[in-house]
């Protein structure tokens, strides 16, 4: 059976499992499926940034893959998951909240995301729209709901980059271009809740694809307020966006 070339998973490693949990991060992996209540194979595969986990939750098999920083890892991950029969797809990630409302340790479901990146332009042409699936923005505030996590749902501005494209001058050489110079009270004033990394690629890849899709994302920082994340912070939003996670994916069809 053909092994996909970046992610190492065949068809036969993923049993059948229909809905990925993609966190960026391959530290998260194990934090995810160790939330879940069934059977566990832990390190189904590890190559790049690429790492798996299979796990069991209310009888549905969940896979959980990692798919590093950024739109173009992601949308080799997508690609190659998509090829082994996964049909629905939920990033799991940190964010940097932009409303002043949204607090850390905050759930945000994004419902659309702004197309500040160039890896869905391969896909589709910018008039295109990164939609969230309803069914799994749905399971997901379903998730939050039951889990009494407090959450927002609504637009995600999806950036290439951490530094210039999210208008942060914590950089090494603190310059911005003029594009982006004011662009977060911009995109605050439009109404857009948070800045990440991978969600519009996501929406479009899968659109485009008939296949489904949607972000839960845990806010780290309020940029509103501070540029550095607290750690305690991070544990809590990680421990959060496990659970709110995994639930939705056990409710997918
Ligand atoms: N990820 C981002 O892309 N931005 C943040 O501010 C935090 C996490």
């Amino acid at each position: 059976m053909k092994t996909a070339y970046h992610i190492k998973l065949s068809a036969k490693d993923i049993s059948g499992a229909k809905t990925a949990l993609l966190p960026g991060d391959p530290g998260r992996v194990e934090k995810i499926a160790k939330t879940s209540q069934g059977k566990k194979i832990w390190n189904l595969s590890f190559n790049r940034e690429y790492k798996s986990a299979l796990c069991e939750h209310l009888d549905k098999p969940i896979l959980v893959v990692s798919t590093g920083i950024g739109c173009p890892s992601l949308a080799i991950a997508v690609e190659e998951l998509a090829q082994l029969g996964v049909e629905n797809f939920i990033r799991v990630g940190t964010t940097g909240a932009i409303q002043t409302r949204i607090k850390p340790g905050d759930m945000i479901i994004t419902t659309a995301a702004v197309r500040l990146e160039g890896t869905s332009e391969h896909y589709a042409p910018l008039a295109f729209p990164a939609v969230a699936s309803y069914e799994i923005v749905t399971a997901l505030v379903e998730a939050a709901k039951k889990m009494k996590f407090s959450y927002h749902t609504g637009i995600t501005v999806t950036s290439d980059t951490f530094y210039p494209g999210q208008e942060r001058y914590d950089s090494f050489t603190g310059h911005v271009i003029r594009e982006y110079r004011g662009s977060l009270s911009e995109w605050r004033k439009l109404g857009a809740l948070n800045y990440e990394m991978e969600s519009s690629a996501l929406f479009v890849i899968t659109s485009v694809f008939g296949l489904k899709s949607g972000t839960v994302c845990g806010v780290i920082v309020n940029r509103a307020k501070t540029e550095k994340p607290d750690d305690k912070i991070i544990q809590r939003v990680e421990m959060r966006l496990a659970k709110v996670a995994v639930e939705a994916a056990s409710k997918l069809k």
